[in-house]
């Protein structure tokens, strides 16, 4: 199929900020509707960085086979403080112009968004973003490319923990990622049945969370509790401290999952969400429908202007944290 937008025959995509499960699916989409559209498609390796190092190139249908199962970026990522600068957007849009790029799709997170509207704003090249970011925290999508295989990689961790739990009778403080957010210690800690939830978007966990294991604590014998890493009580190590200082003779342990949830094998759900948006991104373009960032909402595509995306907040599903309050009294 011709493309509809003669402007744009040579787009680039690449993977900016820290990878997550999914991103190959997206850069495979991208590649193959860009053929698909009869447009030419260059790679640029390691994000922000590998535009600046003109480290740029040619990408066809055949260069994405076998990719859409691993976890990892094949185009590799960076968070590039060069590009922070104007001389390094400025090297950056010579070497692109030497390509004869003329658009781009960017897949990363918040700051990969804000890198691209500023690169928008001083060089008028058109841009699309595609949500990756195991967090879950970007606005103008329910979901993040990554966000349901690292979920799933949290929940199957605390289920093994549990195992432990139960047989000593302990307590384990159990920290997810999401820096500034606490949409992945949400869903882990439901699916993993978490005794308790810690959160940066709600106050006062700590306090509530004493006052129903006091309650319960006659019969419980064992408890999980998850921590994002990003809480106002602090890390999980500082609050399992807290709570050893009221509860001194209950056995307890920390384990911080860590980098473990940003690999692995995408999940379905992450796998079908990156092609959707990789897929749209490139028809967005073509349409001249640019400087948005492409998301899915209700499972619809929607299209959020980067201003909207990186200066909203999303909040955390509410309904879920009430839910779970009932559940776990
Ligand atoms: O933004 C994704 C994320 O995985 C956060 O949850 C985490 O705080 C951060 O990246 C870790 O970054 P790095 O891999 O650079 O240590």
């Amino acid at each position: 199929m011709s493309n509809p937008n003669q402007q744009i025959k040579k787009i680039a995509v690449f993977t900016s900020g820290g990878d997550a499960p999914g991103m190959n699916a997206c850069i495979r989409a991208v590649v193959r509707s860009s053929v698909h559209f009869g447009m030419e498609v260059f790679g640029i390796h390691g994000g922000y960085q590998g535009m600046i190092e003109n480290d740029i190139h040619p990408m066809d249908a055949s260069s994405v086979a076998n990719i859409i199962q691993y976890g990892g970026t094949i185009l590799k990522t960076a968070r590039s403080k060069e590009f922070m600068t104007p001389e390094g957007r400025k090297k950056a849009f010579n070497n692109l112009k030497s390509h004869g790029i003329d658009a781009i799709v960017a897949i990363g997170g918040n700051g990969t968004y804000t890198g691209a509207l500023k690169f928008n704003e001083e060089y008028q090249i058109p841009i699309v973003g595609c949500p990756g970011t195991i967090d879950n925290d970007l606005f103008g999508t329910d979901f993040t490319i990554g966000f349901d295989t690292a979920i799933n990689t949290a929940m199957d961790a605390v289920d093994k923990i549990r195992d432990t739990a139960d047989a000593h009778d302990r307590v384990f403080f159990i920290e997810v990622m999401g820096r500034h957010s606490g949409h992945i210690a949400l869903y882990a800690g439901i699916g993993g049945g978490a005794e308790g939830i810690f959160i940066p978007e709600k106050d006062n966990e700590f306090e509530d969370i004493i006052d129903s294991y006091e309650k319960k604590s006659r019969n419980k014998k064992f408890s999980i509790f998850v921590v994002a890493e990003g809480d106002e009580d602090g890390h999980a190590f500082d609050i399992a401290k807290k709570f050893q200082d009221v509860f001194p003779n209950i056995d307890s342990r920390v384990t911080v999952l860590g980098h473990i949830q940003r690999g692995g094998k995408p999940s379905a759900n992450d796998r079908i969400l990156a092609s959707r948006i990789g897929a749209h991104a490139v028809k967005a373009l073509t349409e001249g429908n640019t400087n948005v960032a492409i998301g899915v909402i209700n499972n619809e595509i929607s299209f959020t202007p980067f201003q909207d995306a990186i200066y909203n907040k999303k909040s955390i599903n509410e309904n879920l944290w009430i839910m779970n309050d009932i559940l776990t009294r």
